[in-house]
């Protein structure tokens, strides 16, 4: 079996890949220096799938630890997801996103290159285009980086294409996801943001189970059908499944991608809130309130490219991926921290 590195494994998409990986017949093995996660996952995994996940506790920018992690394990390939990923604190801490998120793909990098690993699946970021000319969006728009932590994304992406240049054995696989939401339809894991959630879904979530009291709507007059924000919202079950495909990509035809992970249907706000109202079985609380600044009105992928090249297409619909969240949410009132 294929014995593949999941850098920032035990977070969110990273343990919903690890899911998918193990179900379609590789072998994960974590790595996570536990900052935006926690240990209790593992348990969760385990519930799951029926394995013990390996789980290695450090940091992917320790170029000689991540060296010994690939060696131990004869790791054959590597899904990089540890990184930063907060919007407003890449703006306020510039310093913190370039060193954490460009210095963790270079230690995995210099790692794998100390080895034989060359294949690597990256997780990039559907930020990297910013505000896009038209919609839907497709790879070959520019990337325009309206914050450090999109710059970050793409400084890698560039990092990678020079990287692959250098030496052809090398094969990259670059996923930029558009919103990932969601949960394992088993409610064991799911989304736990620290402190309070920046993103729209897990907001809702925590309105909806009354940690919170309202969801503020970011801009009622944006240039959309409702006014409110549209985003291309992708269960994250999707998204690993994508990873699964991009992997196989790699490994079976040694040549490198850049795809989108979208589902290629915009929603707004107001239809998310609505589908989680129905998944819930009762109001959310919410007011409309400023624009968020940075925000744009709408974007949502064109997908085509990741159905021709990896046949992987999102299945999920909104209603489900609001019914999962609500699954995870009701189930575990407190994220991984019991109550
Ligand atoms: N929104 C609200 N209220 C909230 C949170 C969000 O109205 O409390 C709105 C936003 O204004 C936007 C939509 O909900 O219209 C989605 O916002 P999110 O913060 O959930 O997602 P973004 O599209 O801003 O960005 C997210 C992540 C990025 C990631 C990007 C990929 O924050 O890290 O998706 O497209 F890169």
């Amino acid at each position: 079996m294929t014995r593949v590195l999941l850098t920032g494994g035990a977070g969110y998409i990273g343990s919903h890949t690890a899911v998918a990986l193990c179900q379609s017949g590789f072998e994960p093995v974590l790595l996570d220096d536990f900052s935006n996660s926690v240990p209790a996952v593992l348990d969760r995994l385990a519930r799951i799938t029926g394995r013990a996940f390996p789980c290695e506790h450090g940091d992917a920018a320790d170029v000689s630890f991540v060296r010994q992690v690939i060696e131990r394990h004869a790791i054959e390939a590597v899904v990089h997801f540890a990184g930063f990923k907060a919007v407003g604190e890449s703006v306020a801490e510039p310093l913190k996103y370039f060193r954490n998120n460009v210095g963790s793909a270079l230690g995995v990098l210099d790692a794998m290159r100390e080895t034989s690993c060359r294949a690597l699946v990256f997780s990039s970021t559907a930020t990297v285009y910013g505000d896009p000319d038209r919609v839907p969006v497709n790879e070959s728009a520019p990337r325009r980086y309206e914050n450090p932590y999109a710059q970050t994304k793409g400084m890698v992406e560039d990092i990678l294409a020079a990287t692959a240049r250098s030496d052809p054995s090398w094969c990259f696989g670059v996923l930029r996801y558009f919103n990932p939401v969601g949960a394992h339809p088993s409610g064991l894991i799911g989304e736990d943001p620290h402190g309070t959630p920046n993103n729209l879904m897990p907001y809702i979530s925590q309105v909806a189970i009354g940690r919170r009291p309202a969801l503020q709507i970011f801009g009622g007059d944006y240039a959309t059908p409702d006014g409110t924000g549209v985003r291309d919202y992708i269960h994250v079950s999707d998204l690993a499944a994508g990873h699964v495909a991009a992997l196989r990509h790699l490994l079976e035809r040694r040549e490198g991608l850049i795809v989108n992970l979208g589902s290629g249907q915009g929603h707004s706000v107001l239809e998310v809130l609505r589908a989680y109202e129905r998944a819930c079985g009762h109001a959310i609380a919410h007011q409309l309130a400023p624009r968020r600044p940075g925000d744009v009105a709408c974007y949502y992928a064109d997908p085509g490219l990741a159905h021709s090249l990896l046949g992987w297409r999102a299945q999920r619909t909104l209603d489900e991926m609001c019914a999962d969240a609500w699954r995870w949410q009701s189930g575990n009132p407190n994220g991984y921290h019991g109550g």
